[in-house]
């Protein structure tokens, strides 16, 4: 039994059509593949790597070096925490610790099929950690507070823009404005030649 539906076949061969080389319209294709599934398992790699003759390793290389392709059903909301140094100094450890106690183990889903949390790489937005994303919508300052505000949002009904909006409504940004420029250091006694 096949996992994609022959309409994903014709789209996929359509979108390899576009390109010289049929690897390059891969990211493409198992994005395709992904709306249709929810996920990339070991299945739907098979199947991808048929279409595009390529490898199933060919395939695996990809998906599994971009975190934007999932491997199992992530839920409704899937929250995706940076825990790079650079949010790590903010305290994103103790947001993920928070996660685990909420939603469960990371990449796992919930019962109800709402939620679910992974951590990534930098989401270059540094200035806000602990940085984050709902459903690649960024939220910023995702302290273990914030993060338990919420999870208790998106299980309530909460629509998430709105959900989000609320976080951004009180979040501590950088001071993005230009500094007063400094009084100029005095400058160094001069020392005569005959001293
Ligand atoms: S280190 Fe977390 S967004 Fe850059």
């Amino acid at each position: 039994m096949t996992v994609l539906s022959e309409a994903f076949r014709t789209r996929a061969t359509e979108i390899v059509g576009r390109y010289p080389v049929a690897r390059s319209a891969l990211i493409m294709v198992l994005h395709e593949a992904q709306d249709e599934v929810g996920y990339i398992d070991d299945a739907v790699i098979e199947e991808v790597a048929d279409v595009m003759n390529l490898t199933a390793a060919d395939v695996a290389g990809v998906v599994t070096f971009y975190t934007m392709f999932k491997r199992t059903h992530p839920g409704k909301y899937l929250i995706s925490l940076c825990t790079n140094p650079g949010c790590g100094m903010f305290g994103a450890d103790d947001t993920a610790d928070k996660l685990r106690d909420l939603v469960g183990p990371e990449h796992e889903t919930t019962s109800d099929g709402v939620m679910s949390w992974e951590q990534v790489e930098c989401l270059a937005y540094c200035g806000i950690a602990p940085a984050a994303q709902v459903n690649y919508r960024d939220v910023p300052n995702l302290t273990p507070e914030r993060a338990e505000r919420l999870c208790g949002a998106l299980r309530g009904g909460k629509e998430l823009k709105d959900a989000v909006d609320e976080l951004w409504a009180d979040a501590k940004l950088p001071n993005m404005s230009p500094s007063e420029p400094s009084e100029p250091e005095a400058s160094a006694p001069e020392v005569s030649a005959d001293a």
